[in-house]
């Protein structure tokens, strides 16, 4: 059964052609289905509302300066065991360690600090469907799931 993800191309490197052709490849290599794709350039509180949950972090200013530094590249995922197997792709969110323990994943490849990692994936179902509806309104799961 397909499960839907949300991926985030995050500005550190959606302004790079080379780099976000090389990362669209690799997610069809995983025969990932990229079912849309939107580029889009967030304004503070975008970047704020999406990441709420860190608000008390130490890192959350610099997170939400982060992605509003530049466009973001949205992309719709399916595959099965798309939320898991997107966040293997993508590698651990650090990438002092990701560079040498995972440096086949996307962060081990092209991430260069903890904060611009490169690429973001829904850590469950729920957000998943959450992160779907607020970058794909218009996208209409079940309808979609129920045609395949
Ligand atoms: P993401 O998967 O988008 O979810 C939260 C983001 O916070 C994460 O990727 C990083 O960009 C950032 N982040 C998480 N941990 C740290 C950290 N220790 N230091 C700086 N930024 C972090």
């Amino acid at each position: 059964k397909l499960q839907l993800t949300v991926g985030l191309l995050k500005p550190d490197i959606a302004g790079n052609p080379t780099i976000v052709s090389l990362i669209e490849q690799e997610i069809l290599k995983k025969k990932f289905y990229i079912l849309k794709r939107k580029v889009v350039r967030w304004q503070k509180r975008d970047s704020e509302m999406f990441y709420k949950q860190h608000k008390e972090n130490f890192f959350y200013r610099r997170l939400v300066d982060c992605m509003t530094s530049g466009p973001i590249i949205a992309l719709l995922l399916a595959k099965e065991n798309g939320i898991t197997d997107w966040r293997k792709l993508m590698g651990p969110t650090k990438v002092y360690k990701s560079q040498f323990t995972d440096p086949n994943t996307i962060r081990g490849r092209f991430g260069l600090t903890d904060t611009r990692n490169t690429v973001h994936g829904s850590d469950s179902v729920q957000s998943a469907a959450e992160e779907t509806s607020f970058f794909f309104p218009d996208f209409n799961a079940n309808k979609w799931l129920e045609q395949l």
